[in-house]
């Protein structure tokens, strides 16, 4: 069996966009019968939150889909990523930004925003919701489990793109 594809979501914090989106993503992939081909983590840009859990409105927004992302303990990028992973995919273009001024000058991985690479049309960022509501936080997740649902299709080999294009 060939090597698995691993995946890296990146936004600022690791507490709220990303998290949702590793949870959403690792719901999809188990769903599609592909955990074994497919593995996820997710990283903040920045430091102030490591060692946390994901916020407590993220965990209830996962939560209210059925997916439990309160294990989560939030990490920040490092130089190691940039080798373990195959694909970075960035909430938001500031995220973009920061994951290729810190890219190693000889690298494999490869980064893109995260809704882009899904192909979902519409907007590229996730806007952050830390600073909004519940509203806000919904919002965030339908935005994360669409680009899921498609990134699965995607690697799946049901799609056209594949990890490649
Ligand atoms: P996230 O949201 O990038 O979606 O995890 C944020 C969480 C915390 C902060 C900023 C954004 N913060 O500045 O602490």
């Amino acid at each position: 069996m060939s090597k698995p594809i691993r995946l890296l979501v990146v936004c600022l914090g690791n507490i709220c966009r990303s998290p949702m989106a590793e949870g959403a993503l690792r719901a999809r992939i188990a769903e599609a019968g592909l955990s074994e081909r497919i593995t996820v983590d997710s990283v903040g840009t920045g430091g102030w939150h490591v060692g946390d859990p994901p916020d407590p409105r993220a965990i209830a927004t996962a939560a209210r889909h059925g997916v439990d992302i309160s294990g989560l303990r939030a990490r920040q990028l490092a130089g190691a990523d940039y080798s373990a992973f195959d694909l970075l995919l960035c909430a938001d273009r500031a995220n973009l930004r920061d994951v290729h001024a810190r890219m190693p000058g000889t690298c494999d991985a490869r980064a893109a925003l995260m809704l882009e690479w899904a192909g979902e049309g519409g907007t590229a960022e996730i806007p952050d919701p830390y600073t909004g509501g519940e509203a806000e936080f919904d919002h965030a997740w339908a935005l994360v489990d669409a680009a899921a649902a498609a990134i699965v299709q995607r690697l799946s080999g049901k799609r056209q793109g594949g990890l490649t294009a």
